[in-house]
């Protein structure tokens, strides 16, 4: 993305054909152990999840929505395709700095193109949501991950609200989604704690006759409420202990919004895990954003014991946001209660990592999303850790940890690239483990750590982390 102002069709186009394995990706990286700590700072990258909803609601928006900091990661990258191809105008106008002029009152029309979601199941669930609100069809498609995970769990409110949609076996893509200018207004309570079910349906609500309700057990992260707001919609959230009462208005017309986009927690989780365990580290990572929705990982550490603070809390982009301080610390072992998966989902990873070096057993319970992220990481966990000489056993809905404490890890060496299923986060956790240990760490299909993290290996690197292979190009 060399060109300081490109438009979005011609400037991200690339072939249409998903990857058909993703286990034949060769590009391998490995961490050696680290003689010395982490120093000095760095900023968490734009949010993921905030990225895309940005993306979505400024092309449904009348007017211009103006985007700065947004995660120029490959999952958004195809977030960005989708939105042009439905008939919006999506430019970068320079490093992470997009302009989207949205389709308004006029509606967005049917792609002409499949919508190739390439990894994210968040880009193509919450796009479900969108299209099923307009008179169009689009079909939706993605990598050999994203074929494999369950759609059902967004089809199924979207058609109780009038879409009609044609899946491969199993409720899988590809899948052909035909969409209605009004949709039926319904009350639902999804199965499972899911963010991207909830936004999937408000999108959807958008566009239904009448109040379209989401009845949550356990609260998820709730960036599509908050932008959803921002944008002139009339969303209520009514708190009851873990439960929300999430309620979208139907109706209302969107308007264009400045967004400042807060750096990913998620992201940030690597880092802060890396000076955790790097012994003589000091780190600060700057405007990492702390919605409570996605601080489940923080306070487990504290618990954990780490030397965390935050300080220079702030807002950015309407979230809240602050600088993380991280020192070296020696960690213990402790139980991460089932309610708090929602607001830590994608950090188990990482987790379990930081629990291998702690002191005593690290029970993670409440945990079997994680069978269905993009890859099954629970057993791709622990495969990292019974690879490294880590004790670990699971059940369907906990993963046990016997930390090694003062003892240590030793890894898996240089060698053999343990495969990840084109994890970007199991590739990124094995990565970290390998400069924490004896032995160091390889892992394979580090490219796709670009899903989400696309200059992962240089801001490590600029906090002192030195890689023994790594993938030539950071983007
Ligand atoms: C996301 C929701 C979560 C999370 C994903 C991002 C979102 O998925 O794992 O990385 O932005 O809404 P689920 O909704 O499947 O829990």
């Amino acid at each position: 993305m060399g060109a300081t102002a490109c438009h979005v069709r011609s400037a991200l186009s690339k072939p249409r054909e998903p990857k058909m394995t993703i286990s034949s990706n060769p590009i391998a990286a490995a961490a050696a152990p680290l003689a010395s700590g982490l120093r000095g700072a760095a900023g968490a990258p734009g949010d993921k999840s905030v990225s895309h909803r940005a993306l979505l609601l400024g092309g449904m928006a009348g007017g211009e929505t103006l985007i700065t900091g947004l995660l120029e990661s490959a999952d958004v990258l195809n977030t960005a395709r989708a939105v042009a191809a439905l008939g919006a105008d999506v430019t970068r106008t320079g490093p992470g700095a997009w302009r989207v002029l949205g389709v308004g009152a006029k509606g967005f029309s049917s792609p002409k193109e499949t919508l190739d979601f390439g990894n994210a199941g968040t880009g193509s669930r919450l796009a479900m949501g969108v299209v099923a609100g307009y008179p169009i069809s689009a079909t939706f498609d993605g990598d050999a991950s994203l074929r494999s995970r369950p759609m059902e769990r967004v089809l199924a409110p979207l058609r109780l609200m009038g879409a009609e949609a044609d899946t491969a076996p199993g409720g899988k893509l590809p899948l052909v989604l035909r969409g209605r200018k009004v949709l039926k207004s319904i009350k639902f309570t999804p199965p499972q704690a899911s963010a991207q079910v909830k936004s999937a349906i408000l999108l959807a609500g958008l566009h239904a006759d009448g109040v379209t309700l989401v009845d949550e057990s356990h609260a998820t992260r709730d960036h599509s409420e908050n932008m959803l707001r921002g944008f002139g919609a009339r969303v209520e959230t009514e708190a009851q202990g873990q439960r929300r009462l999430v309620r979208i208005w139907g109706g209302a017309q969107l308007k264009g919004q400045t967004i400042a986009t807060p750096g990913d927690p998620s992201s940030a989780a690597f880092l802060v895990a890396a000076a955790l365990l790097i012994p003589g580290s000091d780190v600060r990572i700057t405007g990492v954003m702390l919605n409570p929705t996605r601080t489940g990982l923080f306070d487990t550490l504290k618990e954990m014991g780490a030397d965390l603070s935050i300080e220079n809390i702030r807002s950015e982009g309407g979230e809240p946001a602050g600088d993380l301080i991280v020192r070296h610390s020696q960690l213990k072992g402790v139980t991460v209660p089932p309610d708090r998966a929602p607001s830590m989902i994608d950090e188990y990873p990482i987790l379990s990592v930081l629990a291998a070096f702690a002191e005593g057993e690290t029970r993670m319970l409440g945990v079997h999303e994680l069978r269905v992220k993009e890859s099954d990481r629970i057993a791709l966990s622990m495969g990292i850790l019974r690879a490294a000489g880590v004790t670990c056993t699971d059940g369907p809905d906990e993963l046990i940890v016997t930390g090694k404490g003062a003892a240590g890890v030793d890894g898996w060496g240089l060698k053999d690239a343990l495969p990840t299923h084109g994890d970007h986060r199991i590739a990124m956790s094995g990565l970290v483990l390998g400069l924490a240990s004896r032995k160091g760490a390889r892992v394979a299909e580090a490219d796709m750590i670009a899903t989400s993290f696309p200059d992962f290996f240089d801001r490590m690197e600029s906090l002192g982390a030195r890689f023994a292979e790594r993938p030539g190009a950071a983007s």
